[in-house]
């Protein structure tokens, strides 16, 4: 069966964007073992997002039955965002960090996906993703470096928060790779074919089948 993948690009910064060729190099690769294959993009930096307020809470809380059409309208970018969700069995995922945490475009885009009784539940009394069965590749670009078991790993904030929310929303099957000190390449001490050659090598590889 034909697979589907959803591209979701958060970097402000088009052509020159670490994540975003990180995401694109991965969707080539994608391509290539899904030939008949289709992919949606996302790009958050081309997206008219309005942050969540009171009456789009109030409509979400709604049960659709008694929605009004003024409430269907204020969900309808939500709609249409969880249905991109819904369509894909893969993700992936270019996420620059942005003082420590994600950009503030993707932190919309979240907020407009995590939608009770769409993504997640709370029916049984515990938490209960609703995406089940898909596959998530985060492709992180930090100017830092946050390694796990160095002082700064602690402030990375973009892993442990996406792994939780994704998690919350039953994408358990998340795997990411890091592109940690790109500022040594916007400050030219590193050359850019250098610095992509490993990461490239890292998403080659989770195009090969295991041994
Ligand atoms: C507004 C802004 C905030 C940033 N905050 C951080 C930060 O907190 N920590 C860090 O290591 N790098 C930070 N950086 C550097 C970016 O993470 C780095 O340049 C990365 O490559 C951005 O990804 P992109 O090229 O896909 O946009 C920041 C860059 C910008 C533009």
């Amino acid at each position: 069966m034909s697979k589907t993948l959803l591209e979701v690009d958060s970097s402000p910064l088009g052509e020159g964007s670490v994540s975003r060729q990180l995401t694109h190099e991965f969707v080539e690769m994608w391509k290539g073992a899904n030939h008949d294959g289709r992919v949606i993009t996302r790009d958050l930096n081309a997206t008219d997002i309005v942050p969540i307020d009171a009456a789009w809470i109030a409509a979400a809380y709604t049960p659709e039955a008694q929605q009004t059409p003024a409430q269907r309208d204020l969900l309808r970018r939500s709609e249409q965002l969880i249905a991109e969700l819904n369509s894909a069995d893969e993700y992936v995922f270019g996420v620059p960090m942005h003082n420590f945490s994600v950009p503030s475009v993707l932190k919309l885009w979240i907020d407009q996906i995590a939608r009770v009784n769409k993504t997640f539940s709370y029916a049984t009394g515990k938490p209960e993703g609703l995406l089940k069965g898909k596959k998530a590749t985060i492709l992180i670009s930090s100017g830092g470096r946050y390694d796990q078991g160095t002082a700064m790993a602690s402030w990375n904030f973009v892993e442990p928060y996406l792994r939780t929310v994704l998690a919350f929303l039953g994408v358990t099957d998340a795997s990411f790779i890091t592109a940690g000190g790109a500022s040594a390449v916007a400050s030219g001490k590193v050359d850019r074919a250098s610095f992509f050659e490993p990461l490239v090598e890292s998403i080659r590889a989770r195009f090969q089948p295991a041994l």
